[in-house]
Formats: structure tokens, C-alpha cells, sequence
């Protein structure tokens, strides 16, 4: 189903935060896609160290200057959100066999649920394959370094989150 829009993808996540194996996928999905949809779940069940907002102004920050990225938020079923913004495609990365089993079976839910959108898995380069939203929080979290595995900008709002904790979060 190509729209007028071309093939669009969409690209979901929790994204707490944003980092470089996203970036990656994010760019090669780009590479790809006529536009891909960074989409970012709202999710009132967990206490996210960025707000939804934050998490999507930085993602834009981001890819400011690549028109076929688009950065959204959703709430609800992923298909339900695919099919509203007409996407042909969920992008998901595989950073590694123990990944593969959780994707195999959600990307099979999600085409038990609509036959229309198809999976597509895509490797990150090598050097971010061991890289996570949760690893990189807890590594900050610790006084570790993140350089490198976040965005120059990611890591500023870290340092900035850290600062000033027990803002509200959603
Ligand atoms: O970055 P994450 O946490 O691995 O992303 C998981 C996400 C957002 C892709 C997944 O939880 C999701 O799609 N949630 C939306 C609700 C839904 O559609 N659930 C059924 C999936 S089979």
C-alpha cells in the first residue's frame, strides 16, 4: 500500500532516551523509506526519565536538517497508529539474537492484528549493537560516560535531567 507519500515507515519506541544505535536505524531506515515516522509511545504505565515532549524535541533536534524524518507520538495500539498515518512498514533494529525472539513475536502479533503492515528488522553498525536506552541510563545514573553512545545533545539534557530531578514525568 504506497501512498501518494511514497513508503513511509514507521519507527517505534520508548526511545528514554534517544541513542546513536537509534540514530543509525533512524538513518538507514531514511536511506530507505520516502519518510520514516520516529514514534514514540506514550506509556502512562512507566515513570520515563523524559517527558514524551522532551523525548521528541530532541529527537527533532536531531534530525532538523532530514526532511524524511518525522518525529510523532502515539498512544495505543502500534498497527492501529501505523495504518492512521498510512505507513507500509514498522521498522524495528536487532541489535543481536536475544532481541530476536520478544521482535519475532511482536512483529507477528502485529500482523496477526493487521495483515497490511509488514515488519522490517534492521541491523545497527556493529558498534552499537551493545548499546540501550536502559544501560545508558544507568551508566549516567553511576557517573559513567555516555559519549559516543548518545547524541552530543542527549547527553546535555542528561546532564541538565540530573540537575534538576523530581520534575513531573510523563
Ligand atoms: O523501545 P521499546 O520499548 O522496545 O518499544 C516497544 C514498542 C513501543 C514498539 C511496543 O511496546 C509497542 O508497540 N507498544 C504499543 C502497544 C501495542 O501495539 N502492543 C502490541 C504489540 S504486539
Amino acid at each position: 500500500m504506497a501512498s501518494s507519500a511514497g513508503r513511509v515507515a514507521v519507527y517505534p519506541g520508548t526511545f528514554d532516551p534517544l541513542t546513536n544505535g537509534h540514530v543509525d536505524i533512524i538513518q538507514r531506515g531514511a536511506a530507505i523509506f520516502d519518510r520514516i515516522i520516529v514514534a514514540i509511545l506514550v506509556n502512562p504505565d512507566k515513570s520515563p526519565l523524559f517527558t514524551v515532549n522532551e523525548r521528541m524535541e530532541m529527537t527533532r533536534e536531531v534530525f532538523s536538517d532530514q526532511p524524511g524524518v518525522e518525529v510523532d507520538s502515539f498512544q495505543g495500539l502500534l498497527v492501529e497508529y501505523a495504518e492512521r498515518r498510512q505507513a507500509d512498514v514498522i521498522v524495528r533494529g536487532l541489535r543481536a539474537i536475544s532481541d530476536f525472539e520478544f521482535e519475532m513475536q511482536m512483529a507477528l502479533m502485529n500482523r496477526h492484528l493487521s495483515s497490511s503492515i509488514e515488519t522490517v528488522f534492521m541491523m545497527p553498525a556493529e558498534s552499537y549493537t551493545y548499546v540501550s536506552s536502559r544501560l545508558v541510563k544507568e551508566i549516567f545514573a553511576l557517573g559513567g560516560s555516555v559519549t559516543g553512545l548518545v547524541p552530543a545533545l542527549v547527553e546535555t539534557q542528561l546532564a541538565e535531567q540530573q540537575a534538576a530531578p523530581g520534575t513531573q514525568r510523563a
